[in-house]
């Protein structure tokens, strides 16, 4: 049978028309599998992650200034001490070395300006000393200088350039005799300071650094002052001790060694009294009890900017053997008062620590 040539042409075209279509639809179908298997088995590629180090670190640019400190030396700090001369916090001579007087201005600085006061030159205080809010908050102490030099001799800093130690082991050396004692209630501007008693006197130099202090105080709001005791005599001293000693038997019934025993918790035996220094007082705010008042957070903040110290606190009574009195103030110097503020110290053991005379 003879086949029409046409038609087996068709066929053929038919033929290879439906091979190539099914070879077609084998691979679509095949990427389709791929693309669903991928979706669902490969993780999605991380977006790439800048490389934070590549991208940050200009090598042009300026190395940040250096964090200054007891012992740097050099260009940064010559221009650290003539700021804070500018601003009044630094008198002494700009010698590029970072020594205790450069430290001291820091750390009064600082706490005037709410950092951190660790004497250290960060950022932070960085900042605040070469803004406009650097100014002094009120004038900066005018800071007595508590080296004895020829026009000043004071007696209470040892030779080793330490304030003296006065307590139940180191008795005031016999014939002691303060500097220059002034009294109080004329000396004081009343507007500042009440002095409750006219007979009260303490040293000059602490006299003025307190009124700074006050001064200080009354320019941030607190207000309401007063003095009650300074300067005591050996025998003034002997008759508080001994009234003490009275109350306790008298009121309280004990026997005479342990009224003196509980009076040796809060008043010292005449001749280890701070007090006989002129050096020492006792604030208090008049008519209520001084532990708790904002005057006495004040001072436990404020007064080592001045040169004095808290001298009993309750975290050092084992090595005072005094109860806290948070309202006895000792002038010891800015140089010292801070030092021991940094460092913790009562005036024990910042004597233990430092002193060599
Ligand atoms: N109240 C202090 C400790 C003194 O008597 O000196
Ligand atoms: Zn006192």
């Amino acid at each position: 049978m003879k086949q029409n040539p046409k038609r087996v042409i068709g066929l053929v075209i038919l033929f290879i028309l439906l091979v190539a279509a099914v070879i077609l639809g084998v691979r679509v179908a095949s990427l389709v599998d791929m693309t669903y298997v991928e979706m669902h088995t490969t993780p999605t590629p991380e977006p790439p992650v800048r490389n934070v180090m590549q991208v940050t670190v200009d090598p042009n640019a300026p190395t940040p200034p250096p964090v200054l400190r007891s012992g740097s030396q050099g260009e940064e700090v010559i221009q650290l001490q003539t700021r804070l001369q500018q601003l009044g916090y630094y008198t002494s001579s700009i010698d590029g070395d970072f020594g205790p007087g450069t430290k001291s201005a820091v750390i009064v600085f600082q706490l005037q300006h709410d950092l951190s006061a660790d004497g250290i030159v960060g950022e932070d205080t960085r900042n605040v000393l070469y803004s406009a809010s650097a100014q002094p908050k009120a004038t900066p102490t005018p800071e007595p200088d508590p080296t004895p030099t020829p026009e000043t001799v004071y007696p209470w800093v040892r030779s080793d350039g330490l304030p003296i130690l006065v307590n139940r082991d180191h008795f005031l050396p016999d014939g002691y005799q303060p500097a220059d004692l002034v009294y109080m209630a004329d000396y004081c501007d009343s507007s500042i300071v009440k002095i409750k008693a006219s007979g009260i006197q303490g040293e000059r130099v602490a006299v003025d650094a307190m009124m700074s202090m006050l001064e200080y105080a009354h320019s941030q709001g607190i207000t309401v002052w007063q003095v009650s005791a300074g300067y005591r005599s050996k025998a003034y001293q002997q008759q508080l001790f001994d009234e003490q000693v009275y109350e306790y038997r008298k009121k309280n019934g004990l026997s005479y060694n342990d009224a003196v025993s509980a009076t040796r918790l809060t008043v010292m035996e005449p001749g280890s009294s701070e007090h006989h220094l002129g050096l020492a007082f006792d604030i208090t705010v008049p008519g209520v009890a001084f532990k708790g008042t904002e005057q006495a957070a004040w001072l436990a903040e404020n007064c080592w900017q001045f040169g004095f110290i808290i001298r009993y606190t309750e975290e050092k009574e084992d090595i005072t053997g005094i109860l806290a009195e948070p309202w006895h103030i000792r002038y010891v110097g800015t140089e010292h008062s801070l030092n021991m503020l940094e460092e913790n110290l009562c005036l024990e053991e910042y004597i233990a620590k430092y002193g060599f005379e």
